[in-house]
């Protein structure tokens, strides 16, 4: 392990003003995805939508890194540029999606364990060798009448930090994702308690596998109402319940927090992100963003699977990234919307 180069790049991931696109969607979710702008998902339309995102001008100065699919990082532009080369040559840094997706936890209904260590090492060897400075693994945490379990919490966590360990070895910084998912009609406290429980639960299993935790990056779920629940908190009680979740429960030695969509709209991402470094807090790890809907919605809608409009969503994604960029540093303005 290379602790040196494990703690740079974790902290070029999260330099100040800069933040992550997540664009890694299996293929069942980025179908679903192009279903809702009526495009096929293929290989090449899947390729073509992807080039769109990581050559779009006016984006990069505000993206520390991509994190890419299995396909997508093997993939090439027109020109046969190999992705990870475009991003790399841009500044940014490549990243890889490696959990395989979730089972149903035997034993618990309604709950989720995320598989994907069968074989880890070896598909980051390979990935590092074709570029890959970080990886991503999400664990899903389900608030609904008599859940999370315990069981479900423990089990995620142990196999986020056995991901994390295997990442390591391999000179591989590991996002740690644990989300505990927006859908339901739970409020903000059971969130907060839930977030808070889990995010604990996290660190105990990464210090016992003894991860170097400067060589890691968090992303969790921001702590909000649950996407029913008739009460919906304001910005300032998101904010303010997010930071003391995370401060009551992140170690000082992490170097950065990525928050993940997960649901919200595009713009209470970008509010709730900048209410948060603009509360003036002084905090042991930066604050920032690894959006996927959130970043790519705008960009999505514009494209409409058609080539001529590439130009178009490529402004889309530029001007979320740059809100989401000066949200990083406290200084986004809605003013700055209109900019459209
Ligand atoms: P969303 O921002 O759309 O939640 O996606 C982020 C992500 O990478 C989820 O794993």
């Amino acid at each position: 392990m290379n602790r040196q180069r494990l703690e740079e790049v974790a902290n070029a991931m999260v330099v100040p003003g800069k933040g992550i696109l997540a664009m890694d969607e299996s293929n069942p979710t980025c179908k679903r995805r192009f279903d809702s702008i009526g495009v096929e998902a293929n290989e090449e339309s899947r390729r073509a939508y992807r080039e769109l995102l990581i050559t779009a001008e006016g984006s990069g100065e505000y993206l520390s890194g991509y994190i890419l699919f299995d396909e997508t990082i093997r993939q090439a532009t027109r020109d046969g540029q190999p992705f990870p080369e475009i991003i790399a040559s841009a500044g940014g840094i490549p990243g890889i999606k490696v959990d395989k997706g979730t089972l149903d936890l035997p034993g618990h209904s309604g709950e989720k364990f995320t598989q994907g260590l069968d074989g880890l090492g070896e598909r980051l060897n390979e990935y590092r060798e074709m570029g890959a400075g970080f990886a991503k693994w999400r664990a899903v945490i389900t608030i609904d009448d008599g859940i999370p379990s315990t069981a479900c919490i423990e089990a995620n966590m142990r196999a986020l930090a056995m991901y994390a360990s295997i990442c390591q070895d391999a000179d591989i910084v590991p996002i740690v994702e644990p989300e505990v998912l927006i859908d339901g009609n739970h409020n903000i406290a059971t969130c907060d308690a839930v977030t808070r429980t889990t995010i604990r639960s996290l660190y105990r299993a990464l210090a016992e596998q003894d991860v170097f935790i400067e060589g890691t990056i968090l992303k969790p779920s921001m702590v909000v109402s649950g996407k029913s629940c008739p009460t919906q908190a304001g910005v300032d009680e998101v904010a303010e319940r997010t930071i003391a979740c995370l401060k009551n429960s992140v170690p000082a030695a992490n170097p950065g927090v990525v928050f993940l969509s997960g649901g919200q709209t595009v713009v209470q991402s970008t509010v709730h992100l900048n209410a948060m470094n603009a509360m003036g807090v002084n905090l042991p790890w930066r604050l920032s963003f690894s959006y996927g809907r959130a970043l790519q919605e705008p960009a999505l809608k514009a494209w409409a699977g058609a080539a001529e409009n590439a130009a178009l969503a490529q402004g889309a994604l530029a001007l979320r990234a740059r809100l989401n960029g000066a949200a990083t540093l406290g200084e986004y303005k809605p003013e700055m919307e209109a900019a459209a």
